[in-house]
């Protein structure tokens, strides 16, 4: 068997078409969508995410803006500065770049942010309406990949979804979407037993590890759906995900690619919140 790539720069290229026009209709009211990104020192990897989010902003017609600090920000300097944010009308999302240094407390600090701008959906406020099915923003790369699932044509109602990783911002989030979408769900971590007989049984398997090369082929089913979160580098310095692309694309029956799977989507479902949420805030105006 040799696995269908679904394809996510295709699928995030018609997701912002959509968008694109969204936005002119907004535009045409005399409301610009405004996002503003805050990162807090010189990861590069965050630089990157962050320079990508920019200019897809731009892309659009979205208003955006910047805020680079540095590692050493003291944590009442990052808390004026949300409260700032939060008051400002023309901002309709704000996101708090992650991780951040290790003398900030992450909790507190996405608890500062106003939840109706909260385009992460990483507030308390916001996670809790996720688990109850009550949700306005859903959390950008969860989203993409039930987007991603779609554009397949994979119906996941009684499917066995089984998702490695429980991070706040894929795993569990993700776990919770996927149980609102009628699935059967299994998370799996560091401390799973016997990972390859849970794998196995997967309909959907979800790979948010960070280890290249950690899924491989005797740990998919035949004809399963693969998406690979990963972003990885391997010993050449190629950009990679978690799963053995080679040997898995022979055996699953949908297979996303690194890159090109569901990093554009991640970016576009922010996008998609921004936009949301500007029609949602400023609907009288
Ligand atoms: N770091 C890695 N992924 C994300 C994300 O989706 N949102 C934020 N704010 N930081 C991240």
């Amino acid at each position: 068997m040799s696995a269908k790539i679904i394809d996510g720069k295709q699928v995030a290229a018609r997701c912002r078409e959509e968008l694109k026009q969204q936005v002119a209709a907004l535009r045409a009211r005399g409301i610009i969508p405004g996002l503003a990104v805050i990162l807090v020192g010189e990861d590069p990897a965050s630089q990157v995410y962050v320079r990508n989010k920019h200019r897809a902003c731009e892309e659009l017609g979205i208003h955006s803006e910047q805020y680079t600090l540095p590692a050493d920000t003291d944590r009442q300097t990052l808390l004026d500065l949300i409260t700032e944010l939060n008051g400002r009308e023309e901002i309709d999302g704000i996101l708090v770049q992650l991780p951040l240094p290790g003398h900030l407390d992450e909790k507190e600090i996405l608890s500062a942010i106003d939840p109706a701008k909260d385009v992460d959906s990483f507030h308390p406020q916001n996670v809790g309406r996720l688990v109850i099915g009550d949700y306005f923003f859903a959390p950008c790369t969860p989203s993409g990949i039930l987007t991603l699932i779609d554009s397949a044509g994979v119906d996941l109602t009684g499917k066995e979804c089984v998702v490695i990783g429980r991070s706040n911002i894929v795993g569990k989030p993700m776990a919770l979407m996927l149980l609102h979408r009628n699935a059967t769900v299994t998370v799996c971590h560091s401390k799973t037993r016997e990972l390859p007989s849970v794998t196995r049984r997967a309909d959907v398997l979800i790979s948010a590890v960070g280890k290249a090369g950690f899924v491989t082929a005797d740990m998919v089913k035949p004809g399963a759906v693969v998406i690979d979160v990963g972003m990885n580098r391997n010993q050449a310095g190629k950009l990679c995900g978690d799963v053995d692309f080679e040997s898995v694309s022979r055996v699953a029956g949908y297979l996303t690619p690194v890159p090109g799977g569901v990093g554009p989507m991640t970016i576009t479902m922010l996008l998609r919140s921004t936009v949301l949420s500007a029609q949602n805030r400023r609907k009288k105006q």
